[in-house]
């Protein structure tokens, strides 16, 4: 078996979506870290309530919302739900934000070593392409990502398997010559169900999801990635 591809999930993957929690605690002071953790728990239930909603064929999509968009409106909601006002210009300073999120420290030189091997890299995610390459710029990504795939033209979010299918509609590649990597442990399952070698980077030492099956591979951050792939190198075919 040999991998030809690494596709990285974005969100919570190459960006820090909870550092927006140092902002939103200057914002409303001991809040910030329900208000992270609040706000992206709605926006990954957003998506999952239009795609189980949408029919899956070419009349359906009726209603698909850019990311961007639900990203605002799960952040409204948050604050709405924990009573707190965003009459002045809170939602834009945090949405500000959330176009330039960290990238983890590590992440950079890791991509950077994924490509000295010859292996082809992207991007699989649920985001808008406007805030996905702004996102990979601010993160100095850009040369290091040959592709980076949003789910924006078939407008079905993951773990649909058209949004997964999407990585071989832009790479010549076999589903199990791909190594799919996610921090989301409902991402790496749902790339292991449609049959991507998988790792998932649990960072917050968390179990995995009690559905089976497990995914490929586990490690604690990107680096691992370099780890599962040397396990390929060495495999006799
Ligand atoms: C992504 C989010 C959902 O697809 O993590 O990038």
């Amino acid at each position: 078996m040999k991998i030809k591809a690494v596709v990285f999930d974005a969100y919570g993957t190459l960006f820090d979506v909870y550092s927006i929690q140092v902002l939103a605690d200057s914002l409303y002071p001991g809040q910030g870290a329900d208000i992270a953790v609040k706000w992206r728990d709605k926006q990954i239930e957003y998506t999952r309530l239009i795609t189980q909603s949408d029919p899956h064929n070419a009349a359906g999509s009726q209603y698909f919302r850019p990311f961007w968009e639900l990203t605002q409106l799960s952040l409204t909601y948050t604050l709405d739900r924990l009573h707190l006002s965003h009459q002045e210009g809170q939602v834009e300073q945090l949405m500000d934000q959330y176009a330039k999120l960290k990238a983890f420290p590590e992440n950079l030189a890791v991509l950077e070593k994924i490509k000295e091997q010859g292996l082809t890299t992207a991007i699989l995610s649920n985001g808008s392409m406007d805030m996905l390459t702004s996102a990979v710029k601010s993160a100095g990504m850009k040369n290091v990502l040959d592709h980076v795939i949003s789910v924006d033209p078939i407008r079905l979010f993951k773990t649909s398997p058209e949004s997964y299918g999407l990585v071989q509609k832009t790479l010549p590649v076999n589903k199990d010559e791909v190594l799919f990597v996610s921090s989301n442990a409902w991402d790496a399952l749902g790339a292991t169900w449609f049959g991507f070698q998988t790792h998932w980077v649990n960072r917050q030492g968390l179990p995995f999801e009690a559905l089976t099956p497990q995914p490929t591979f586990t490690g604690s951050d990107l680096n691992s990635v370099l780890v599962s792939l040397d396990h390929f190198k060495y495999q006799k075919n």
